[in-house]
């Protein structure tokens, strides 16, 4: 669905629940990341870019003058309502409102009351699937009550408060990855962020003869609750070992001289991440060059490693990178590899834009076959940014 459409779409319920049109529509997008994962809380490199794919907030001023905020959602979710004459607590864990709540939280902890307001959410990003469906939400929340208040905030602080949001409130210690690129997202860019000094740079992503298939395996382990935050004591314990501020510090040498120091599992943590961060900044080089070939090698690489060291693919990621690899560059496939958190969720592709449909049809069957799922393929141009539609 295009962005306009939706947005229509998000109006309309919103005129459908509280009985007139609302004011401002703003929308934010979910992310595919190309390479660059488990590096972000790291202070490394990540390569993400944003999708044509949305969530959309519609609102308004209540119809009387109150200090409550009303939350609706078309996904089906529980309506949610926070009263800023109390002070904002986040809701029992799981509650989708806890997004926009955190959000409006950091606004009030700057001083920027956004007053009692009616919103309408609506999104076609899948949720839970690895595409930062939760990072849309806050950033989208943070763009409203940008327009709301009158104060536009910079971007690096807007993505931080959206990131201190999931923290605190969703309970998810999250890297910075997903909330900056949703607000810095660029039509044809794929976004070279390093972590460490926050300075992103736009890298062109214009080859027409280049496509970004997205392969979401409809599926999701119940297991990332535990496992991020383990990974990343990990990656600290490692750290201390090796005697630096952060594995971004660190290289393959020092961890080999260090190895008979750490425990085994710890090793293979600090080595994926050590191996990515370095393989993000060689597939960027490899993009700007059109040198896809060596992208795509990059991303089998990072597939491996995800899977092997740091161990957070899982069957069905693992079956959907090894059908794309059988189909290989003859078939017009450049490289594959699981995205995002892991456990689940999607798998990215780079193909051959001519081959699209053909490989589409091929990892479906074969993907079927393999695990009796049916998976949901779609591909995406590099998308714009948090955006406000209308004020
Ligand atoms: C999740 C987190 C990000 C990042 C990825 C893994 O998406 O929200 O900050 O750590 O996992 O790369």
């Amino acid at each position: 669905m295009k962005l306009s459409e939706l947005a229509s779409q998000t109006a309309r319920e919103f005129t459908r629940i509280y009985g007139r049109q609302p004011r401002w529509i703003v929308a934010a997008p979910g992310r595919v990341n190309i390479i660059g994962e488990h590096t972000d809380y790291n202070d490394g490199f990540v390569f993400p870019m944003a999708i044509d794919r949305y969530t959309v907030i519609a609102a308004d001023r209540p119809a009387r003058d109150t200090k409550q905020i009303h939350l609706h959602s078309t996904l089906g979710d529980k309506p949610a309502t926070i009263d800023l004459a109390r002070p904002l607590k986040p809701f029992p864990k799981g509650a989708w409102a806890n997004y926009p709540a955190g959000v409006i939280a950091g606004f009030l902890s700057r001083g920027l009351n956004p007053g009692g307001f009616d919103a309408m959410i609506n999104s076609t990003v899948p949720l839970g699937s690895g595409l930062s469906s939760s990072a849309a939400l806050e950033v989208a929340t943070a763009t409203l009550l940008e327009v709301i208040t009158g104060r536009k905030l910079d971007s690096v602080e807007k993505a931080l408060l959206c990131q201190k949001a999931e923290h605190d409130f969703a309970g998810m210690p999250c890297g910075i990855m997903d909330q900056f690129i949703s607000v810095m997202g660029r039509e044809n860019r794929i976004l070279l962020l390093d972590c460490r000094s926050r300075k992103p740079e736009l890298v062109p992503m214009t080859d027409p003869s280049v496509a970004v298939l997205i392969i979401n395996t409809n599926v999701k382990h119940e297991l990332t609750g535990s496992e991020y935050p383990a990974r990343r004591k990990q990656c600290e314990t490692a750290a201390k070992i090796l005697g630096v501020p952060s594995l971004r510090d660190a290289t393959a040498d020092a961890l080999e001289r260090v190895q008979g120091k750490m425990d085994e599992v710890v090793f293979r943590r600090a080595r994926h991440v050590i191996g990515e961060i370095e393989r993000t900044v060689h597939a960027a080089e490899g993009v700007r060059a059109s040198n896809w070939p060596t992208v795509g090698q990059l991303m089998y690489a990072s597939h491996s490693s995800l899977r092997d060291d740091y161990e957070v693919s899982c069957p069905e990621l693992d079956a959907v990178v090894n059908i794309a690899q059988a189909i290989g560059p003859k078939g017009g496939v450049i490289g594959c590899r699981m995205t995002g958190g892991g456990f689940g969720g999607c798998a990215v592709a780079l193909v051959a834009a001519g081959s699209v449909a053909a490989i589409s049809d091929r990892l479906a069957s074969e993907y079927e076959r393999r695990t009796r799922i049916k998976p949901t393929l779609f591909i995406s141009r590099p998308a714009a940014g948090a955006t406000l539609l209308q004020s």
